[in-house]
């Protein structure tokens, strides 16, 4: 069974390590690895390749960044020509990026099966690109494979059938489990003259927060404030970048003494931030997950979440971008009264397996 496993974005290459390197141990898929080229930097992409020994890409198509429209159609015309010549017998996508859509839309015209790992997580907010994402790509895949409970609720009120839809946990917590010792290895707390527990960790890349300035000043007053009590450490998403160059928001940057602006980091060392630090403010899908497993208070700069049971069962806690709800949250959890939540089910490192022995069993 020839199947061809995409990747395009930073959150796939850490969610498809685990997926290939289960595949290889299969007697019966000879599995294809595609990078789209949407995320292209060293530190986006390459950088995980190596650190998460994820073998070169079979197949690279290059397709850069653009409007979403643009990018979908390079993605689209390209993996066509890909799937005539291959013959893939399947496609495996992951997530909610452009590549996990486009690439489904093609196998889904060309009578490809198409596996979807993380199917059915919602937010109901269809102003998020990755909502409508999720939706096309559940509503056109032939295997379904939630992360939560709740994604399998998602998925049969939409009406999917209960024979598509196999529960197998969450994939993301497969690397971050396989990759433990070389995160306690990390020496980036050091070379940031940062200590356990005594720093905050910042990221944002969701439109809605960093493509307009006053949305975005909201939540940099909130980190300035919060700068006062704790260093404050932001490695910046390439999206996040350019607004950050405003002058009226480089004056509140310029004027947090504790501020620690870098370049996105390799998955090591980030992942000893989240583990050591006192809190996560992130608009970020997976790490809500990842301090959830870690047992760190996460505050998220979004007024829902497709993943609530990272705060059903989990450390999370939604904040919106209102300047005083997440300083008042930070204050909170500096007063050690946050909650400690739990691990959900399934979410135990073995993901991969369970997705292969499906695969193996039902396509
Ligand atoms: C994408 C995903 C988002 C995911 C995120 C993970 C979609 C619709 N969005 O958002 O769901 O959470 O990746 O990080 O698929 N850029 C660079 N270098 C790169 C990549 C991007 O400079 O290597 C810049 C470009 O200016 C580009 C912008 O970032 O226009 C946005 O990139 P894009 O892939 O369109 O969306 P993300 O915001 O990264
Ligand atoms: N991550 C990383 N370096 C960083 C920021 C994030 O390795 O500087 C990892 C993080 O641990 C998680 C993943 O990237 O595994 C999340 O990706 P991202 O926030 O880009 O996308 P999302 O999950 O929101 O789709």
């Amino acid at each position: 069974m020839k199947i061809i496993n995409i990747v395009g974005a930073r959150p796939n290459f850490i969610k498809i390590a685990p997926i290939l390197r289960q595949m290889r141990k299969s007697s019966v898929i000879e599995p294809i690895l595609l990078h789209t080229g949407q995320h292209y930097d060293i530190e986006m992409s390459k950088r995980f390749f190596e650190e998460l020994d994820i073998p070169s890409p079979d197949i690279s198509l290059e397709v850069g960044s653009d409007t979403h429209a643009r990018q979908v159609a390079r993605i689209m015309e390209r993996f066509d020509d890909v799937c005539d010549t291959r013959k893939p017998d399947g496609i495996l996508v992951v997530g909610d990026v452009n590549s996990t859509m486009a690439c489904s839309l093609v196998a889904a015209k060309k009578g490809i099966k198409i596996i979807h790992v993380e199917a059915g997580i919602r937010s109901f907010d269809r102003e998020m690109p990755e909502e409508i994402n999720r939706m096309v790509t559940d509503a056109i895949a032939d295997l379904l494979l939630p992360p939560s409970k709740d994604a399998v609720d998602n998925l049969l009120r939409e009406g999917h059938s209960p024979g598509k839809i196999h529960l197998v946990g969450n994939i993301m917590i497969d690397t971050l489990m396989d990759s433990q010792s070389r995160i306690r290895q990390s020496t980036i707390l050091d070379q940031m003259g940062i200590e356990e527990k005594k720093y905050a960790l910042v990221t944002l890349h969701r439109p809605s927060n960093v493509d307009n300035s006053s949305d975005f000043k909201r939540i940099l007053l909130a980190l300035a404030k919060i700068g006062q009590q704790l260093p404050v450490v932001f490695p910046v998403h390439p999206r996040t970048r350019k607004i950050l160059d405003d002058p009226e928001l480089k004056a509140i940057t310029s004027s947090m003494n504790r501020l620690i602006l870098c370049d996105p980091l390799g998955y090591f060392d980030f992942g000893r931030l989240v583990a050591g630090c006192r809190m996560v403010i992130t608009d970020s899908g997976g790490i809500q997950e990842e301090s959830t497993v870690y047992g760190i208070p996460c505050i998220t700069i979004r007024e829902n979440t497709e993943r609530p049971i990272t705060v059903l069962e989990g450390t999370n806690e939604l904040a919106g971008t209102d300047t005083g709800k997440i300083v008042g949250f930070a204050s909170q959890i500096l007063e050690g009264k946050w909650k400690t939540g739990k691990i959900p089910d399934l979410w135990d490192g073995h993901t991969a397996e369970r997705i292969i022995a499906c695969i193996e069993k039902e396509m």
